[in-house]
């Protein structure tokens, strides 16, 4: 596994940036899995900065991203659709009919999820996943215990994700206890991972993810198993990592 330790979140962006850049323009219906929360933020500053400033070109880009609220519709400023299109979308030149959020509205979300696996392999799968991790080891909204070999589907969050969650709502009673996700499974089948992470809360979930056994409790571990991740993380991040590192 790649590790890059860099010195701040700006380069964190910059760093995962370059990886996606290179086989975005070598590929011509490139597929690209996306996260929301902080850390993928200055991320898509970088990609809208090469977007306006180098022309980066997301016309035939597809996108899926991993995970959506159950309850909020796409219209709600806490979805995660009302993220992308705030902190991404709306600043490159994406074809929007080709940008997918997991729905989180609607009376079969099974269905919804069925659905959504099978829109990843009529494109042809995920070229590169972009991931960040939870303080509890989660990727995508797959909490400690969920099942390695899962796809999409509905999930129950933890009372830490909805902790760590909360300082985007008014209140934490405000936070949706139930999301959709894409499975581990999932995302494994990426051809491609950049995980990134800052801040020392995610010290220990790092560390579990890349030098603690492959267990379903620290669902970031499976990707021990993928022959194609990078970690981009900041100094504090890597904190007491016995691995090898870049940087
Ligand atoms: P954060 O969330 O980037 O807002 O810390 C990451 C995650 O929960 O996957």
């Amino acid at each position: 596994m790649r590790v890059i330790v860099v010195k701040d979140p700006q380069t964190m962006g910059k760093r995962a940036a370059d990886l996606i850049q290179e086989v975005m323009e070598s590929k011509p219906h490139f597929v690209l899995g996306l996260a929301t929360g902080s850390t993928p933020m200055p991320l898509y500053k970088e990609l809208i900065r090469r977007h306006k400033d180098e022309k980066l070109d997301f016309s035939t880009v597809i996108t899926f991203n991993l995970d959506e609220y159950v309850g909020l519709k796409p219209t709600h400023d806490q979805s995660y659709r009302y993220f992308m299109n705030k902190h991404l979308f709306d600043h490159i030149n994406i074809n929007k009919k080709c940008t997918h959020v997991p729905c989180g509205i609607g009376d079969d979300l099974e269905a919804e999820c069925l659905m959504y696996e099978e829109m990843i392999e009529d494109v042809g799968g995920v070229d590169y996943q972009v991931l960040g991790i939870g303080s509890n080891g989660h990727i995508g909204f797959n909490e400690p215990g969920t099942s390695l070999a899962s796809r999409t589907h509905v999930t129950q969050l933890t009372e830490s994700t909805i902790k760590d969650n909360s300082r985007m709502f008014a209140k934490v009673q405000d936070v949706p206890t139930q999301a959709v996700t894409m499975g581990i499974g999932t995302v494994l089948d990426a051809e491609r991972v950049v995980l990134v992470a800052n801040g020392a809360n995610k010290t220990k979930a790092i560390k579990a993810a890349l030098e603690g056994p492959i267990t379903a409790m620290c669902p970031a571990s499976a990707l021990q198993l993928h022959p194609g991740v990078t970690y981009v993380i900041t100094e504090d991040c890597a904190k007491g990592l016995t691995i090898a590192v870049e940087r």
